[in-house]
């Protein structure tokens, strides 16, 4: 069963509550955090879609999820980013559901993309539940924040060492429309 939430628009007044989770420790190994400036820029941006999770029995705010490519013209839409606040209750794949109504039936999607970093076992175990298929790993993309920032200032990259490979999963519109069929997207 899959928790009660519901998406709205984030606005100005809820960036420092964005920027607070993304500055969690919790969540920083998983993400790349954005200064204020482009979480600003991306509530005003037309390709892109910043909108804050809420839920609980208050719908309180209990996260956020931006998507971009909004507009694009290929309709292949990027899952940019989803954090949750308090993890394991089911609000992420909440939350991921109706993210893939959004882009699917309100922006048009055709193809609906995510990637994720290999050391990130929750949220790929997450995607993988929500039909996402495999595209690929790109071999150690990402530097990792916690072991970059302790480097002596100067020093060079160290493959291997410092970085994380991401993976990168998509779901069709068709796959979208098979799972509906199926039950799989649960009701609503
Ligand atoms: C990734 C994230 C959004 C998932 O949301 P969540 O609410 O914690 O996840 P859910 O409770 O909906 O769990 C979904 C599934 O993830 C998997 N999962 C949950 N916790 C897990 C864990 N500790 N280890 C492995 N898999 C786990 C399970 O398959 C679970 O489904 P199940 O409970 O039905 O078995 C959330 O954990 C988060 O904010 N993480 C930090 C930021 C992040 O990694 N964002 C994604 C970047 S790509």
């Amino acid at each position: 069963m899959t928790s009660r939430i519901r998406l709205r628009p984030t606005l100005a007044s809820d960036i420092p509550f964005v920027l607070s989770l993304e500055q969690d420790e919790q969540n920083l190994p998983f993400i790349t955090p954005w200064e204020r400036t482009q979480h600003e820029a991306s509530i005003r941006f037309p390709d892109m879609r910043h909108f804050i999770i809420e839920g609980g029995a208050g719908l309180e705010a209990v996260g956020f999820l931006i998507l971009i490519g909004c507009r694009n013209p290929h309709q292949s839409i990027e899952l940019k980013r989803m954090v949750v606040a308090s993890k394991g209750q089911g609000l992420g794949r909440a939350a991921l559901r109706v993210a893939k109504r959004v882009a699917f039936d309100d922006l048009g999607a055709h193809r609906f993309w995510l990637d994720v970093k290999a050391r990130n076992v929750r949220a790929k175990a997450l995607y993988d539940s929500e039909g996402f298929v495999m595209e690929g790993t790109l071999r150690e993309a990402v530097r990792l924040q916690q072991v970059a920032s302790s480097l002596p200032a100067g020093r060079g990259s160290q493959a291997g060492v410092d970085f994380d490979s991401l993976h990168v999963l998509s779901m069709l519109r068709t796959e979208f429309d098979a799972r509906r069929s199926g039950g799989l997207e649960g009701s609503f």
